[in-house]
């Protein structure tokens, strides 16, 4: 079985974040959201790797190069545009040949892997298989309505009025019979090919479509608020090891991990804490459930429930919390009572 693992799209809901970076690359637990996906596909024995890139994709292909410290074999696919999930099966036709494949959303998380769903659906062999899981919000994801025996009676995208709660994850497993679905089907309302309505073509035209339910931890991580969310679950599962420097002065707590070339004085971490490799963390409190990117400087800092991103600076502020910072950014305390920001478009900011 092959995998196709979409990272294009826009990332407009991750702003303004994803103004600067591709929004699969922002990392939780101290690794990029697309590196979980691909220790998914490993795992379940995957080798060939197609990926769609949008707008970002350099970006994409420098984190992930050729996908050997997975042990997959990735071949890049650009898409002009992010047309839709559907339009990106069509764009892979050359890869995915006449091979089953699971397509994996590059923004997804599924903390327990999807190895439960691959055996079910090696077990079947039906037309497709969609990994469906309950969710308190079903009018933003896809939604699945299923009869009482579990079989599928209809699928809707993001519908107004929900039929159920089982939201579609970015997970599926097809074989070559969704080729000629997506052929058939139009673009949706919004524009976009959708892979919603290639599946409900599949229905109507007698293919067997099946669902299973995943129990586990899922997690779209569309928005600022689910990223930090995923993180703090997914660092529950952390263990500490220290590579870098902490001096005698400085206290570590629970489960930390110092990268190598990190250096910790005169500090308190409380894990499970990530400290980038290269970053300096003098006279500060980190943590819990934070991680600091790479080459970062933390000097009379306080921040805990954060994610921070590479090359950031920040000087004598406190009381940072649930916040995410954006790559070099630089924060430092006022000294006198006027502010100055300079901060970039769709940014949010809470000054007291
Ligand atoms: O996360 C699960 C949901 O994913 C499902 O419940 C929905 O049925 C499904 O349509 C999808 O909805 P989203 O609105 O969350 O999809 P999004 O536009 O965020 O795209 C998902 C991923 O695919 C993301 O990593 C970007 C990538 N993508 C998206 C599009 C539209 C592409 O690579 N190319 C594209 O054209």
């Amino acid at each position: 079985m092959k995998a196709l693992v979409l990272a294009g799209g826009s990332g407009t809901r991750l702003r303004p974040l994803s103004h600067t970076m591709a929004k699969q690359l922002i990392p939780v637990a101290g690794r990029p959201v697309l590196m979980h996906c691909l220790a998914d596909l490993a795992e379940i024995g995957v080798t060939e790797v197609g990926m769609i890139i949008g707008a970002r994709g350099e970006e994409t292909k420098k984190a992930v190069g050729d996908g050997a410290d997975f042990g997959l074999k990735v071949t890049y696919i650009p898409q002009p545009a992010p047309l839709g999930l559907a339009h990106c099966v069509k764009l892979a036709r050359g890869f995915l040949g006449e091979d089953d494949f699971v397509m994996y959303l590059g923004d997804n998380i599924l903390a327990d892997g999807i190895a439960d769903a691959a055996a079910e659906f090696a077990r079947n062999r039906p037309d497709a298989q969609i990994v469906l899981t309950r969710v308190a919000n079903p009018r933003e994801f896809g939604v699945a309505e299923l009869d009482a025996d579990g079989r599928i009676v209809a699928l809707a995208e993001k519908p107004d009025r929900p039929r159920s709660d089982l939201a579609m994850t970015g997970v599926y497993f097809f074989t070559p019979a969704v080729h000629e679905a997506v052929e058939a089907i139009r673009p949706s309302a919004r524009g976009e090919l959708e892979i919603t309505d290639a599946l409900s073509w599949m229905l109507d035209h007698g293919r067997d479509v099946r669902a299973t339910e995943f129990l586990g931890y899922w997690k779209d991580t569309g928005r600022v608020d689910d990223v930090l969310e995923v993180n703090r679950v997914l660092m529950e599962r952390l263990k500490g090891s220290v590579r870098g420097e902490v001096d005698a002065a400085s206290t570590l707590r629970g489960e930390v991990v110092v990268e190598p070339g990190a250096r910790i004085t005169a500090s308190t971490v409380v894990g499970p804490a990530v400290i980038g490799a290269g970053t300096q963390v003098s006279g500060s409190h980190i943590g819990p459930y934070t991680t600091l990117g790479r080459d970062c400087t933390l000097l009379g800092a306080g921040i805990e429930y954060s994610i921070v991103l590479d090359g950031v600076s920040v000087r004598h502020v406190e009381g940072l919390h649930g916040s995410m910072i954006g790559r070099e950014a630089d924060i430092t305390a006022a000294t006198a009572r006027t502010r100055r920001l300079v901060i970039g478009d769709h940014a949010k900011v809470e000054v007291l």
